[in-house]
């Protein structure tokens, strides 16, 4: 078993050895790795009450080192995490560790015909032409995941539509099973989303009213027969009422409705019901400046705090919108201190570059993850709610995954470390953004100045892609539909929501008590800092606050100067960074190097495009110019003044 480019590619596995079946068969293949790693040690392995499930202690005396684990898993990940410290450092140390989030998951957006939603790494390992696929890939998966403390895996997107929505029959039962398996060799448990409207679309019903008593008997009887078969599905997630899907509202029922009904029907089985707070109406009348689609979610969710059931986590994501380059944390983080949540975050680059651009997002998700939210006391952050301090069902942290059938798995080499860091971070939120990318860097490459080189790029490679792209927290200029490549006014005439109302004097909405009241959705003192320009945070300045170009900036620029030098500079920064790896030429293998290459010669040739559509758009609508006289295609310099000259 084997593929290109990953992090796990130094501790081999031994020479043929086959897809493990029980968790007891992994250790003993990886215990078999370790010790290829470092054959001068004695290592031996414990399972022990003592220690929490997944947790695991290594205690090295000298040359011998035990592994202790507080069940089989834990003594994986014990194993995982010394083949780690022997590729990266040359050494193992006596650790001590504990997973801060109960459910560390991936959420694949695969689906049934095989096809990817917002897939940029080619297309599913998990399903072709209807079927499901079950391979050494599945398990070679698996162990990736594992190796970073993954412990829970949805295969299908969301978006659950034909073939998919029968994934819950006998017409695939089996498969599933044999699926579930694979992974639970690997401590994973299989999830599946469902559709809302089985009831309807394989029920035979004529509703999917979530309080009418037909519908939840179908939810029992399909959860009994799928339980029957694959008794370690960990539940089900669910996409209702948004983006078309259907849901509850269509029967005039709440989310709570909707989603306790299927939380009942998994309980017997000790089954999560994960329910999506993505929920908005995308059918809105852009001249309407009214509605506001941030305020969306909390206005439908906060109400129903404390109404759910106990198995029942909600998954929201990080921003009140859609995962776009920077968005402030969302508030139903602030308010919602009586149910189960769960993070979700896109790895899937779909408006961070389509892993064509690098932009490694472990220092935006450690924003979302230290964020204080002052939900229960001053000292609560993100992190702490979704290691679900406060509460006794699950919570967790899930990220929309970046794979597919590329032999490099993510398409972009460098996109395999969000992956990576993705599962380090729900295993532990304080891991730095420049240890994680230093761990992938020396995980994945040999030599210590590509290794170096790489870490640089890595941490630069956010901040970059930030700079050449929609300023400020504002978002959305992007091309509509497929998401890659800036299209200023793209969105701004349609019914998604997503505006930025600019016009020749000022840019942005609104979105304090004044405006929309969005600022108003966030506990103190959080609402009061947002309702003040000059106590917002400059890189969510354009998500709170309309204001004109000339508005002086905390770094002493205005506004649209600020735009202008962000968008040239990001462009020379990526230049240089590109540069970098140029100079490790040869010190890379060959064919990475030229897949390396021609990704950043895409992702050149689009920033130079970002950079000039932004600041021409920008310059023709305010009819300021760029003090520093760089070029800009405004259509003639007589349209233009320049303040202050
Ligand atoms: C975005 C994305 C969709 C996806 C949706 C979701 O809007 O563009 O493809 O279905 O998010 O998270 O459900």
């Amino acid at each position: 078993m084997g593929y290109e480019s990953i992090w796990l590619k130094r501790a081999a596995l031994p020479e043929g050895a086959t897809a493990p079946k029980t968790i007891a068969e992994t250790i003993a293949q990886e215990l078999t790795a370790l010790q290829n790693l470092r054959d001068d040690m004695i290592w031996a392995y414990l399972v022990t009450d003592a220690l929490p499930e997944e947790g695991y202690d290594i205690v090295v005396n000298d040359r011998k080192a035990d592994i202790l684990g507080g069940s089989a898993v834990g003594v994986l990940y014990g194993i995982y995490d010394a083949q780690r410290q022997l590729i990266v450092n040359g050494t193992v140390v006596s650790v001590s560790e504990r997973p801060a989030c109960p459910l560390r998951m991936l959420n694949h957006w695969d689906n049934a015909d095989g096809s990817i939603e917002r897939g940029y790494s080619g297309r599913s390992f998990f399903f072709d032409d209807g079927k499901l696929l079950i391979d050494d890939r599945t398990s070679f998966y698996a162990r990736l995941c594992a190796s970073v403390g993954i412990n829970a895996t949805v295969i299908n997107n969301v978006n659950v539509r034909g073939d998919a929505t029968w994934l819950i029959t006998d017409r695939y039962l089996e498969r599933v099973r044999e699926m579930a398996d694979r992974f639970a060799a690997y401590g994973i448990r299989l999830y599946l989303c469902v559709n809302y409207a089985a009831s309807i679309e394989i029920g035979g019903l004529g509703t999917s009213d979530p309080l009418e008593p037909a519908v939840a008997e179908f939810w029992k009887a399909a959860v009994a027969k799928v339980y029957a078969k694959v008794p370690s599905l960990g539940g089900f997630l669910v996409k209702a009422d948004s983006e078309g899907r259907p849901g509850p509202h269509t029967y005039g029922r709440t989310q709570a409705d909707g989603a306790n009904m299927l939380a009942r029907a998994l309980a017997p089985y000790g089954g999560t019901l994960i329910w999506r707070c993505f929920v908005y109406n995308c059918a809105q009348d852009w001249r309407d400046t009214t509605i506001d689609r941030a305020c969306a979610a909390y206005d439908y969710f906060h109400p129903l705090d404390g109404m759910f059931e106990e198995n029942v986590v909600l998954q929201v994501k990080n921003g009140p919108l859609d995962f776009q380059v920077d968005e402030p944390v969302s508030p139903l983080f602030c308010g919602m201190t009586k149910t189960n949540l769960m993070l979700e975050v896109q790895a899937a680059q779909e408006y961070t570059g389509q892993q064509k651009h690098v932009c490694f997002l472990v220092p935006m998700w450690k924003d979302v993850l230290r964020f204080r939210t002052y939900a229960y006391s001053e000292h609560d952050r993100v992190e702490d709610i979704i290691s679900g301090t406060h509460r006794r069902g699950a919570c967790g942290f899930a990220a929309v995954a970046n794979t597919g059938n590329d032999e490099n798995w993510t398409g972009s080499d460098f996109a395999a470390a969000n992956w990576y860091g993705f599962g380090r971070l729900a295993w532990k939120p304080q891991l730095s953004a420049e240890e994680i990318a230093a761990e992938w860097a020396g995980l994945t490459f040999e030599d210590s100045t590509v290794r170096n080189v790489v870490t640089k790029v890595l941490l630069a490679s956010y901040g970059i892609y930030q700079s050449y792209t929609a300023p400020l927290g504002i978002g959305w200029m992007c091309n509509p539909n497929h998401h890659y490549g800036p299209n200023v006014d793209g969105y701004e005439y349609d019914r998604w929501g997503t505006y930025h109302r600019a016009s020749c004097k000022a840019i942005g909405v609104d979105r304090t008590t004044k405006g929309t009241g969005f600022s108003a959705q966030y506990s103190e003192p959080l609402a009061k800092l947002y309702e003040n320009p000059e106590t917002t945070p400059m890189k969510h300045l354009l998500f709170f606050h309309r204001l004109p170009y000339t508005y002086v900036l905390p770094n002493g620029k205005t506004l649209i100067q600020h735009i202008y030098d962000t968008h040239f500079e990001g462009v020379e920064e990526l230049r240089s960074l590109v540069e970098n790896v140029v100079a490790v030429q040869g010190m890379i293998p060959e064919k990475e190097y030229t897949r390396i290459m021609e990704r950043f010669g895409m992702q050149l040739s689009s920033a130079k495009e970002w950079r000039d559509r932004i600041n021409t758009y920008f310059c023709r609508m305010s009819g300021i110019g760029d003090a520093k006289r760089r070029k800009i295609y405004a259509v003639s310099e007589e349209d233009l003044v320049y303040p202050g000259e």
